[in-house]
């Protein structure tokens, strides 16, 4: 898993080498200042010879000549020292503070760029998995979690452990007996912080579930928005809000609460460790076995050893929320696409728009008992124009998705000009079949943008053509920009009878040899129907069509109409032919024409 997520530091490996290296100078130089200051206090002030301390920093004061200065010169140049060693420290930790942004930062662009990549190669089944919401969550707080978690990472992981080490160090070579009392104190410390640390992992996975709750509530509101007011649901959402904000809000509390006792538990353990160097340390004084600047520094080094613990805790108490969330990226990240062509025929292309189903079952989940379609069997030639029939649930846009590969068969095999969907790369299949979904959406953008999903470099004369074909031509002119008028999000200002004529188009602009249309002249009246068809016929006449209709007049001149009944075939034939033979079509037709008679 970490390899997976930290693959995507990338360029930014850099930084991430520098900021610690920052931090390295940053230590050396934080830890040697109270022995300078101890030096101050006992040689400077006390008049100790400088001769009497030990270690390495005393060694660098004795060569630079510091050892025949009078108690004045040596607080004097001792406390130069002491400064321009801040100094240089403050630079250090403020470059590594400007590296470690930089790489977190870059780290999780990369991170969000990578995950975007990954679903937008999702298949629908892959899409099915995940909740929007919960996609969106993993993009947005999830990785924001990780880049913080990076980020400290890099300014904490070095810097707290040589902190640590460096100063017991220190602490041990003044007086390990003073020393020592830490010894005592912070066992039990590390141990309360790691049981904390372990509860809180359960604790924050369970706030990220409802972070995804919460996500997936306020998406599906403002995509719905209009239904809500339609319905007058604004109250009830309201209630759903609350809920799932409290659950939210309950979650994150049951979670930090666990984390907030980390400070109290920390304070405890210096005050508690200092007031015992303090007691053991003024009878040293007093009996003579200790200066009182050795007692300062051994204070200041206690409060470094514990700073830097607590620091420690942080960082685990951090990781255990970013690892939440890695898990949880991690699960995008490697999910595999179902649907592959990596073994597809490169120079494989499209030769005709027929197609063949051959003992095709599919069930959308693969434990589901039942199939969704069962043994279909089904022959469409090239450049027929299929109706396909059949209630509502009986499965036909199940039918029609498998065809450009959009969900992939069970058992069985579905061919297209002869060859198995999955001998094609996915792009030449999905270039060759044109599919207006039950479900449709415009994207914001002008029409003609739109349109020009269909093919990128159309020109304004195709666009035109493709939009007469659709009959769409006459409202789009009739708007005072034309194609130029600019659709809001999701295409809300064209009618719904608009909105569909304009998807045909759009799929039409494709040059397909196979065009299926889900339902997509529901809301389109039955004259202008007719027209749509009727120009199809005219003017698309090599392609495949496969309509799926609910209206028997969409599909009545079909050279074929399929008759589906619960994921069955249940029969096949002319309009003529079925009004003779097939129950099923009989009755719709007869309640459609009586329908058509009380009106
Ligand atoms: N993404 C999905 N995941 C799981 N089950 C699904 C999914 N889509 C459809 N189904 C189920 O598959 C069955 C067939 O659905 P399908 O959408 O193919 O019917 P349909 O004939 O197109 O219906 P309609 O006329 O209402 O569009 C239904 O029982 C439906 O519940
Ligand atoms: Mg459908």
């Amino acid at each position: 898993m970490f390899k997976t997520i930290l693959a995507h530091v990338g360029k930014y490996k850099k930084f991430a080498v520098l900021a610690p290296l920052m931090i390295v100078v940053e230590v050396l130089i934080e830890v040697s200042i109270p022995y300078m200051m101890s030096v101050i206090v006992d040689c400077g002030i006390g008049g100790a010879p400088l001769t009497s301390k030990t270690g390495l920093v005393v060694q660098i004061l004795l060569r630079l000549g510091f050892g025949s200065k009078s108690g004045t010169e040596l607080i004097v140049s001792t406390g130069l020292v002491m400064i321009v060693l801040a100094c240089l420290s403050l630079a250090a930790g403020a470059l590594a503070a400007y590296f470690a942004a930089r790489g977190g930062m870059g780290f999780g662009a990369n991170l969000r760029a990578a995950l975007f990549a990954r679903i937008q190669n999702f298949s629908f089944r892959n899409i099915d998995d995940f909740s929007t919401g919960s996609l969106i969550t993993r993009i947005t707080t999830d990785t924001n979690m990780i880049q913080m978690g990076f980020t400290m990472a890099l300014r904490m992981l070095v810097r707290s452990p040589l902190m640590f080490v460096m100063a017991i160090v220190m602490a041990f070579s003044i007086n390990a007996r003073l020393a020592s009392v830490f010894l005592f104190v912070a066992p039990v410390m590390f141990l309360l912080i790691l049981i904390i640390g372990m509860s809180a992992h359960k604790r924050f996975a369970a706030m990220f579930k409802k972070y995804d709750a919460f996500n997936t509530m306020i998406q599906e509101n403002l995509i719905g928005i209009r239904v809500v007011k339609a319905f007058v649901r604004a109250e009830h959402e309201k209630e759903k809000f609350k809920v799932a904000n409290d659950d939210l809000k309950n979650a994150s509390i049951f979670a930090e609460k666990l984390i907030i006792l980390n400070n109290p538990i920390m304070s405890v353990s210096v005050y508690t460790c200092i007031l015992l160097v303090l007691y053991f340390g003024s009878r040293l004084i007093t009996g003579g076995q200790m200066e009182l600047g050795d007692l300062m520094s051994s204070i200041t080094y206690i409060q470094q050893i514990f700073m830097s613990l607590m620091m420690i805790s942080m960082i685990f108490v951090m990781s255990v929320m970013a690892l939440a969330s890695m898990k949880r990226v991690c699960a995008v990240l490697t999910s595999e696409p179902e649907i592959r062509d990596d073994e597809a025929d490169e120079d494989l292309l499209v030769e005709n728009g027929s197609v063949e189903f051959r003992g095709v079952c599919f069930k959308y989940n693969k434990n589901g008992e039942k199939n969704v379609l069962d043994n279909v069997n089904l022959t469409i030639d090239s450049g027929d124009v299929v109706g396909i029939i059949g209630a509502t649930g009986s499965a036909k846009s199940s039918l029609v998705q498998l065809i450009p590969r959009l969900y992939d068969v069970t058992e069985g095999e579905v061919l297209v000009s002869g060859r198995n969907v999955k001998e094609y790369k996915l792009k030449e299949l999905r270039k060759s079949v044109g599919m207006v979904l039950q479900n449709n959406l415009l994207f914001s953008g002008t029409i003609a943008e739109n349109l020009r999903w269909g093919d990128e470099n159309a020109t304004d004369e195709e666009l035109r053509h493709a939009a007469q074909i659709a009959q769409a031509d006459a409202f789009i002119t009739s708007f005072p920009d034309g194609y130029e008028t600019d659709l809001g999000q999701g295409g809300v200002n064209v009618s719904g009878g608009q909105k569909q004529r304009l998807c045909i188009a759009r799929a039409i602009l494709k040059k397909p040899k196979i065009l299926i249309l889900d339902d997509s002249t529901s809301a389109v009246d039955t004259a202008t129907d007719a027209k749509i068809r009727e120009e199809m016929r005219k003017l698309l006449p090599g392609t495949t069509k496969i309509i799926i209709a609910q209206r028997i007049s969409s599909i009545q001149h079909a050279d074929k109409i399929v008759v589906l009944d619960d994921g069955k075939i249940n029969d096949v034939g002319t309009h003529d032919e079925l009004l003779e033979r097939n129950e099923i079509y009989r009755e719709v037709y007869t309640s459609q024409q009586s329908g058509r008679m009380e009106a």
